[in-house]
């Protein structure tokens, strides 16, 4: 016998269908609510709102779990790569040895970009945040590519327009930090793998024999494979939103990319690295600063910390302050406002306030720690969480499309004034 719920509304009773889900989430499908109540539900944030079924990425915020097609978080950043993580969560299994070297093949033919590009990167000043230059040209392949925007592109084409977003995400992000530094722009070396071709693309420079360190790059690995997919945050909400317009999937991933640029979401890697700066150059008073976190009036929160989902540690945060310690072990480099993020940690996790919130260090708490340590500019912080969640936001698209969902258009609750007359500007 099929769940249900019963909802009773000016007396009357109504039966809601219950959805229950493979990991026994229950939700209350409210699809024909309006039909048969006259009434909409109403939730800010779509906090307790679920948009869609989706076979990608389980999430459980009490106890801290985190798995992509079934496979635990800890496993993969442990034992898989991050081109074999897209493959999984695009294509729903783990490779096969020759599929992914197809696929990883696949991507090299396409790492480069149109030489056109380059005028549209020149039309950025220096002082451009590298996220707008990327969002730009990501969006920008819609213009080079125009059978991407063909709604029903077999899906061969669709293949295409995957690979292609994989192979040049790491370009544009190499070439957006390349016009912040002014500096030449570099081309792909496809002899070096996903992530260390990428690096070298940000930092070779002219004349000079670039060799990728290993540690650099397998660090930076395990990181694009934590920040990969995280079921249906801010970012990937956009892009499921554009793309269930029919919207092409540059142009879909371009807006999940201007929304993951948001201090509360991606932007927070970088936001905590300044604050830590800042707590450093202030003295370094940990205290201080959690009160500063816990009063309203003060403006001020504790980036890093919180989030919708978790209530517990969020796993990926966990990895990273490992990794973290390693990396900086390994790289000899020694960050004084890594001790003051370990402070931070131990202070607000015995203070009631952040106890009774179930608020705990994200994803964004340590890693800034670990790019900083591999080299990279604060700026660029939030184009590395783009280049790592970039598969998330492709499966998420495909799924959308392969479930031929419809389009996106919540409802609303007017506040607004009830009818009244036009008034003319001279009798006003
Ligand atoms: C990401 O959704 C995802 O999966 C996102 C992400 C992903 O992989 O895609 O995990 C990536 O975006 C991680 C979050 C990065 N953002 C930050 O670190 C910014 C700081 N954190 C917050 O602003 C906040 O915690 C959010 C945005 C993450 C979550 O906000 P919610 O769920 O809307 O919670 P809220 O703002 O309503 O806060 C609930 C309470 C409030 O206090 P009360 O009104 O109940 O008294 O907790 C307080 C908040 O004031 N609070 C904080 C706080 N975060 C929440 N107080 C101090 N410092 C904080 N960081």
């Amino acid at each position: 016998m099929a769940k249900t719920a019963e909802l009773i509304l000016d007396g009357k009773s109504y039966k809601l269908p219950v959805v229950e889900g493979t990991e026994k989430e229950v939700a209350i499908d409210i699809s024909n609510l309006l039909e048969e109540t006259g009434a909409i539900t109403l939730d800010f944030g779509y906090k307790n709102t679920g948009a869609t079924k989706s076979a990608i990425t389980f999430l459980d915020g009490d106890k801290g779990i985190l798995r992509h097609r079934g496979y635990s978080i800890e496993d993969l950043a442990a034992k898989s790569s991050f081109l074999e993580v897209a493959y999984l969560l695009i294509f729903g299994e783990l490779p096969m040895k020759d599929q992914l070297d197809k696929f990883s093949d696949d991507i090299k033919r396409h790492t480069m970009v149109h030489e056109d590009i380059k005028k549209i990167l020149d039309g950025f000043p220096s002082s451009s945040h590298p996220m707008g230059v990327l969002a730009s040209m990501f969006c920008a392949q819609t213009a080079f590519y125009p059978e991407s925007l063909d709604p029903n592109r077999s899906a061969e084409g669709v293949y295409l327009s995957i690979v292609r977003s994989l192979a040049k995400m790491p370009t544009f992000a190499a070439w957006a930090y390349k016009n912040a530094m002014g500096h030449p722009v570099n081309y792909p070396d496809n002899s070096l793998n996903y992530t260390a071709r990428f690096l070298k693309m940000l930092y070779a420079l002219p004349a000079e024999q670039y060799e990728v360190d290993p540690v650099v790059a397998d660090a930076l690995d395990k990181l694009l494979i934590l920040h990969a997919d995280h079921e249906q945050n801010c970012s990937t909400s956009t892009v499921r939103i554009v793309g269930s317009s029919k919207a092409s999937i540059y142009s879909s991933i371009s807006a999940g990319i201007n929304a993951l640029w948001g201090p509360l979401h991606g932007g927070a890697n970088q936001e905590v690295i300044l604050m830590l700066e800042a707590i450093r150059k202030d003295g370094g008073d940990t205290e201080k600063w959690i009160n500063k976190a816990k009063d309203k009036n003060s403006g001020f929160r504790l980036m890093g910390f919180g989030h919708r989902v978790y209530k517990n540690f969020d796993p990926r945060a966990k990895i990273i302050k490992k990794t973290a310690d390693e990396v900086l072990s390994k790289l000899g480099v020694n960050d004084p406002v890594l001790d003051i993020a370990l402070k931070l940690e131990e202070v607000a996790l015995r203070d009631p306030y952040f106890i009774e919130r179930k608020l705990y260090p994200n994803v964004d708490f340590y890693s800034g720690i670990i790019y900083r340590a591999l080299g990279i500019p604060v700026d660029m912080f939030t184009v590395m969480f783009a280049m790592g969640r970039l598969p998330g936001w492709i499966a998420q698209w495909k799924e959308l499309r392969e479930n031929k969902e419809p389009i996106g258009r919540p409802r609303q609750i007017y506040t607004g004034q009830n009818l009244r007359e036009y008034v003319p500007i001279d009798k006003r």
